[in-house]
């Protein structure tokens, strides 16, 4: 089926992504001066590399509740990533209830299966559609008729309804970048009509998966009224009266080529060596995840447990390295995580240290990109069970940091990812404390003809289905067209110097601290 382009797609000239969070967070430093840090989550990483340098505008949230002027903070911002950051500003009570509340609180736990962990408080409901108008109204003061407004994730569906109230016709797409869930799960939103009214406000309505896609248009042939719904490849046409709206599966992915190249880094390289001399004679198993109950990490940790118990001969000769990125923690159900999280690696670590060997090693940060590859480039095994996930790009980075194809993913069943590496990962059922184990096991045992052999046919994979490819096959359907289309800005800043975000915001956070502007 042809992509629907419309009679101006072919002008289309500037990509404007809009997310709740911008791929920056503001933050005080202990003086009271602005520092800036990237954002957290996969959606940031996944969207940064291809807005980089193209004169793009990314509408976002800067992570602060303060009133503040980002382009004085940011001040060379579009010479040094070839795109401009827009801030949506929000009060202290928006972010309770729009970014807390209804987000985090609603719909996060909902659409990952989790109905007992929702808070269905309408108040909420009633700041989300503030917020989501208020979005609306900076995404209508800065794009033109020809930009291609792409909106992303779960916190903005209503901004295209917005939009539309307002007169505006531009081509707008929605990706989600969690899962969506069955019907029978999706009955039980308080606000399941309005919610599903205000997707087919888009033009394209992208997923995850087939799973996600199929569940939606269950859902919309369930709750809505003379859908009609054709085509079964990767894009179908919802037809509802005269309006035409396409819905695909594009499953996310990471940037193959640059994550590599990052790795091969001689500095990542001494750093993965020194950080694997910590461990003499052990295999590293590495989990990596955000503080969040989707992530299975406490099932984890005593499937961990079970392996060590039920296999002795893997004491003292493995350790799992556990990277927790705090995330958040103003909600209740996030800090009671992370006291259990606390107290099952206190338990376990007390009931089987030995001397000169720990089990569990947990750190409790966000790691800089090039600590954390230096961990993926070293670890023997990654251990990524998350209990449900719209795709998991951990596992995706572990193994394109895997240079000489030596390494283990074991992976659950229950993570976008799954579909696509199931062949050559070794697949759990993170519920399944005993499967894990023995999962652990074979990783562990697994001869090196087999590890190369495994992970080479993943990152082949991933290699094929990069970012590049997701974002090409997402405008394709949307505009008929690709990245190539908004050509890089050679002009402004030779594509080889661009920054990669890390040192932009290295490079920025010198400028604003008077004592490291010599450094420069
Ligand atoms: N990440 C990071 N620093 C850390 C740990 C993780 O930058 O210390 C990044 C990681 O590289 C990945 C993202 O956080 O790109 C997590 O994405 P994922 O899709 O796995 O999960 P999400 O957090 O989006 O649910
Ligand atoms: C997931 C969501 C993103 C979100 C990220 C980090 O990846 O899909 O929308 O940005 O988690 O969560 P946070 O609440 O810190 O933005």
């Amino acid at each position: 089926m042809p992509p629907q382009t419309g009679k101006n797609a072919h002008k289309i000239k500037r990509l404007v992504v809009v997310s709740n969070r911008l791929p920056i967070v503001l933050v005080r430093g202990e003086k009271g001066e602005w520092q800036i840090e990237p954002g957290s989550g996969g959606l940031v990483t996944a969207l940064a590399p291809i807005l980089r340098n193209r004169g793009g505008l990314w509408i976002g949230w800067p992570g602060t509740c303060e009133k503040v002027n980002l382009d004085k903070i940011m001040s060379v911002t579009d010479n040094d990533t070839g795109y401009t950051l827009k801030p949506v500003t929000l009060t202290e009570e928006e972010i309770n209830k729009y970014y807390y509340g209804f987000s985090n609180e609603i719909i996060w736990p909902l659409f990952h299966d989790l109905i007992s962990r929702c808070i269905f408080d309408p108040t909420y409901w009633d700041v989300y559609q503030e917020v989501n108008l208020k979005f609306a109204r900076v995404i209508a003061r800065n794009t033109r008729t020809h930009d291609y407004i792409w909106v992303h994730d779960y916190q903005l569906m209503l901004v295209a309804k917005e939009l539309r109230a307002m007169g505006i016709t531009r081509k707008i797409g929605f990706f989600l970048h969690i899962p969506f869930p069955q019907l029978d799960i999706f009955l039980k939103l308080p606000w399941r009509f309005q919610i599903l009214r205000a997707l087919l406000e888009y033009d394209l309505i992208g997923f995850q998966s087939l799973r996600d896609r199929r569940n939606f248009v269950q859902c919309l042939r369930t709750l809505i009224r003379d859908i009609r719904v054709q085509g079964k490849g990767q894009v179908s046409t919802i037809q509802l009266g005269d309006r035409e709206i396409r819905v695909g599966n594009f499953p996310i992915s990471i940037d193959y080529n640059g994550i590599q190249k990052q790795t091969a880094d001689q500095q990542v390289a001494d750093r993965a060596w020194y950080i694997h001399e910590y461990y003499p004679n052990r295999k590293i198993v590495l989990g990596v995840d955000r503080l969040d109950y989707t992530k299975g990490i406490p099932w984890r940790l005593q499937a961990f447990k079970n392996a060590l118990l039920k296999y002795p001969e893997l004491q003292n000769k493995i350790t799992l390295v556990q990277i927790v990125v705090p995330s958040r923690e103003d909600i209740p159900e996030y800090h009671n995580l992370k006291n259990e999280i606390d107290s099952l690696v206190g338990e376990i670590n007390g009931q089987l240290t030995q001397s000169g060997w720990v089990p569990i090693h947990y750190i409790f940060r966000s790691l800089q990109k090039s600590e954390l590859f230096a961990y993926y480039r070293t670890a023997e095994i990654a251990l990524i069970t998350p209990l449900k996930d719209g795709m998991n790009l951990v596992a995706k980075e572990y193994c394109a940091s895997k240079l000489e194809n030596d390494g283990v993913l074991i992976l659950s069943e229950f993570a976008g990812a799954a579909p696509q590496l199931q062949k050559d990962a070794l697949l759990v059922n993170p519920y399944d404390i005993e499967m894990v184990a023995e999962a652990i096991y074979q990783a562990f045992t697994m001869d090196e003809e087999e590890r190369q052999f495994r992970m080479f046919r993943i990152r082949r994979s991933i290699g094929k289905y990069n970012i590049f490819w997701w974002v090409n096959s997402f405008l394709r359907a949307a505009i008929a067209k690709n990245l190539d289309n908004f050509p890089p800005l050679d002009y402004y800043i030779p594509s080889e110097n661009y920054l990669p975000l890390e040192d932009f915001i290295s490079v920025q956070n010198k400028l604003h601290d008077p004592s490291a502007r010599h450094e420069l």
